[in-house]
């Protein structure tokens, strides 16, 4: 739906005049399982947006409507425990995360309407706590700055959700910007935007259709895992604040610590970090060779030492590896399920989606979905 549609759906809903702003989903290039452990990534916004209409209400109530799903939440209290599955949880941490810095969000009235495919590794949770943040923020003019709404919208997961995710998912919708992925330091946050110069190439995220469903628990998992794997190291004379302090020479020292799942998991996160700085400079020298090779042994990494992956992707990559006009690929996001992200040959577009519809087909009984990223710019007033 367009603005001028949402508009006309609003007034007739409630009668007043919105203000609307939108937050991007995100692809990441590289760098997985990175964020939590302060390490680095390398996002990009996308232009599929959660729109939203909004108002301040006068009425007690605050009353939200999701167009996508038809379905309306109406409250006074945000409850204080997530409901199961609930799309509103997202708004109320994000409401819950204002109050703790002592804004309260008064009543209103929103729509909201998303272009992000839900389940896909895309973020669209993440967009639907920026965009309500973005959109507290300008509407009761709290005058917060990107970086305190990227904090926000992140506890409004960790919190409230129960989600322990990094900040890589609120960071890139808020300061994404057009034909560029951004590198982020997820320890000190500072950043690099990096700028997208793909050739005749193309970003091709194929979907799988499955739903991550192990995601929350494994994902909280992992990330217990990586800390334990941590202190062991830290016993024996490394100091280390995370994963990201210890080098390849270091952690084969300390092997003998850690439990084999612990190895792993640790040898995944430190070796992602390497291949994330040779990622940014492989496409910085157009070598897309060496790009998608790096794609390649990041799922590799994913499926054997970091085991987020599932079969379906795990096939796609696979099947990558014999389609011509394909640099590589690997999964995206947290695993499980979701897309995969390919580095192609644009003019082999149409060949690549067919061979890999047939593949799929035969294989899991169904075509999977196909997008061709374009970035796009961070959260927003429209
Ligand atoms: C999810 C999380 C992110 C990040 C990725 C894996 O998308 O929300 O914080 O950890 O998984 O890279």
């Amino acid at each position: 739906m367009d603005k001028q549609g949402l508009e006309r759906l609003f007034q007739e809903k409630f009668s007043s005049t919105p203000r609307f702003f939108k937050a991007p989903g995100r692809i990441n290039l590289i760098g997985e399982h990175t964020d939590y452990n302060e390490g680095f990534v390398l996002p990009a916004g996308i232009d599929k947006y959660c729109a939203i209409a909004i108002a301040p209400s006068s009425q007690e109530k605050t009353h939200v409507i999701a167009i996508d799903l038809n379905e309306t939440c109406e409250f006074e209290k945000i409850p204080s425990q997530p409901i199961p599955s609930h799309w509103m949880n997202y708004i109320w941490g994000v409401m819950k995360a204002f109050d703790k810095r002592g804004l309260s969000i008064p009543p209103f009235e929103a729509i909201i309407q998303s272009d992000v495919p839900v389940g896909a590794g895309l973020s669209s949770s993440a967009a639907l706590e920026v965009v309500f943040t973005k959109a507290f923020n300008e509407l009761f003019e709290f005058s917060l700055s990107n970086m305190e709404m990227t904090r926000i919208a992140k506890e409004a997961e960790n919190d409230f959700v129960g989600l322990q995710c990094g900040i890589m998912d609120m960071f890139s919708s808020v300061h994404a910007k057009q034909h560029h992925a951004i590198k982020l330091d997820c320890r000190s946050l500072q950043y690099d935007y990096v700028q997208l110069q793909l050739n005749d190439n193309k970003i091709l995220l194929i979907d799988t259709s499955v739903k991550h469903q192990l995601a929350s628990s494994e994902y909280n998992q992992r990330r217990m895992e990586c800390q334990s794997a941590l202190e062991k190291m830290n016993v024996e004379g490394v100091v280390a604040n995370s994963l990201r302090d210890i080098s390849t020479a270091q952690i084969e020292k300390a092997k003998h610590l850690l439990s084999e799942v612990e190895y792993k998991r640790a040898s995944y996160v430190i070796q992602e970090n390497i291949r994330l700085e040779k990622f940014v400079d492989a496409i910085g020298h157009s070598n897309w060779q060496e790009a998608g090779q790096l794609l390649h042994a990041s799922h590799q990494g994913l499926k054997e030492q970091y085991e987020v992956s599932c079969p379906e992707l795990d096939f796609l990559v696979e099947v990558s590896k014999k389609i011509e006009g394909i640099w590589g690929g690997r999964l995206m996001g947290g695993g499980f399920g979701g897309c995969t992200i390919n580095l192609v040959e644009g003019h082999k577009i149409d060949q690549i989606t067919s061979a890999f519809s047939a593949a799929y087909l035969s294989r899991f009984g169904l075509v999977p979905k196909y997008y061709i990223a374009s970035t796009g710019d961070g959260a927003c007033e429209y």
